[in-house]
């Protein structure tokens, strides 16, 4: 994944886009690259994550080799028109405005492929040295829903333009996010029925589609290991136990029924996840729940529990 210089990172809401794509920025800066983290839908979450806030369409240095840059689809608008149509910023206040905010706004199309424009022109970007400058662009992608109509936006599009200056750089838009030597997707999963259901959904629709590249799912805040059978089994005695070896073990029968629960939780994870690896046709990595509770440190924990997770497929 981190040889790529695209990953876009899709998934169902709340499964952990934000938090995976934010570790993988870590994982790769400390990897010795220069990572730019893409915030598609300008919740602000991803700085957040990354121990930082507020990015906003000019690229901000979060951590250590690692910056941010938000796409709110209206200033990636403007960004679009000024590098490709030398179009003045100012020109926007005129009349031809009104047909530039008719294409970006009255066909989806356009807006989304703002979005993909950008990025591509991010990863196309070069210093004076002719040397790329990021290495690595992460794409912390909007909901499921949205994912599939930006990521063939682009090829949406040449099927409406047939010619000219626009179909060039429609083309070759396309052709960044459909080139698996270079742009990859991780999708991002819970070990819950729907959140797997629809997992497998999205990654067949992105097959269908044939637009991007996807390299493996990640199997989100799975339940701890349960203690052996047999000390759960102790605990779960205690229950029962006469009186005076229950007093003299306050709590004792609580913590033996949390944990026969948390044994349950673990079992219909395990379930979830056969049925994800069963279904979904690439790699899955299994990430835990983080006890971690700030921004930042969670990602933290979470960067090490995928690079644990990845290294131990290999
Ligand atoms: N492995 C984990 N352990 C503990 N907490 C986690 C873990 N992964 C994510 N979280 C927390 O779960 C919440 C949801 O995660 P996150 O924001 O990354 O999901 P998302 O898919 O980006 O959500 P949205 O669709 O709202 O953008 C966050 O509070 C995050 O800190
Ligand atoms: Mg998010």
């Amino acid at each position: 994944m981190l040889k790529r210089r695209i990953v876009f990172v899709a998934g169902k809401g709340g499964t952990g886009k934000t938090t995976i794509a934010a570790a993988i920025c870590l994982l790769a800066a400390r990897n010795g690259k220069e990572v730019l983290g893409v915030e598609v839908d300008a919740k602000g979450d991803l700085s957040t994550a990354l121990g930082s806030h507020g990015a906003n369409f000019k690229a901000t240095v979060v951590q250590p080799g690692v910056s941010v840059l938000a796409l709110h689809a209206e200033e990636a608008f403007q960004e679009y028109l000024h590098l490709y149509f030398k179009v003045p910023r100012l020109a926007r206040m005129t009349p031809l405005s009104r047909v530039f905010d008719f294409i970006a706004t009255a066909v989806p199309g356009p807006r989304d492929m703002l979005v993909t424009g950008k990025i591509a022109f991010e990863e196309r970007r070069r210093d004076d040295n002719k040397r790329p400058v990021w290495d690595l662009i992460v794409v912390d992608c909007t909901s499921s829903g949205h994912v599939l109509a930006q990521l063939r936006a682009a090829r949406a599009m040449l099927e409406l333009i047939r010619g000219g200056l626009i179909r060039g750089q429609i083309e070759w838009i396309d052709g960044v996010i459909t080139d698996s030597r270079r742009t990859t997707a991780v999708l991002t999963s819970l070990p819950e029925e729907m959140p797997v259901v629809e997992t497998i959904e999205l990654r067949r629709d992105i097959a269908r589609q044939g637009t991007v590249h996807v390299s493996m799912c990640v199997l989100n805040r799975m339940p701890p290991e349960p203690l052996p059978a047999a000390a759960r089994r102790v605990l779960a005695e205690l229950t029962t136990a006469d009186a005076p070896v229950r007093a003299r073990l306050p709590g004792a029968a609580r913590i033996g029924a949390d944990l026969e629960l948390g044994a349950r939780l673990h079992r219909s994870a395990q379930a979830q996840a056969r049925q994800l690896r069963a279904s979904i046709g690439v790699p899955v990595v299994q990430v835990p729940v983080t006890p971690a509770r700030t921004g930042l440190a969670t990602t933290r924990a979470v960067a090490v529990a995928l690079r644990d997770a990845t290294e131990a497929r290999r």
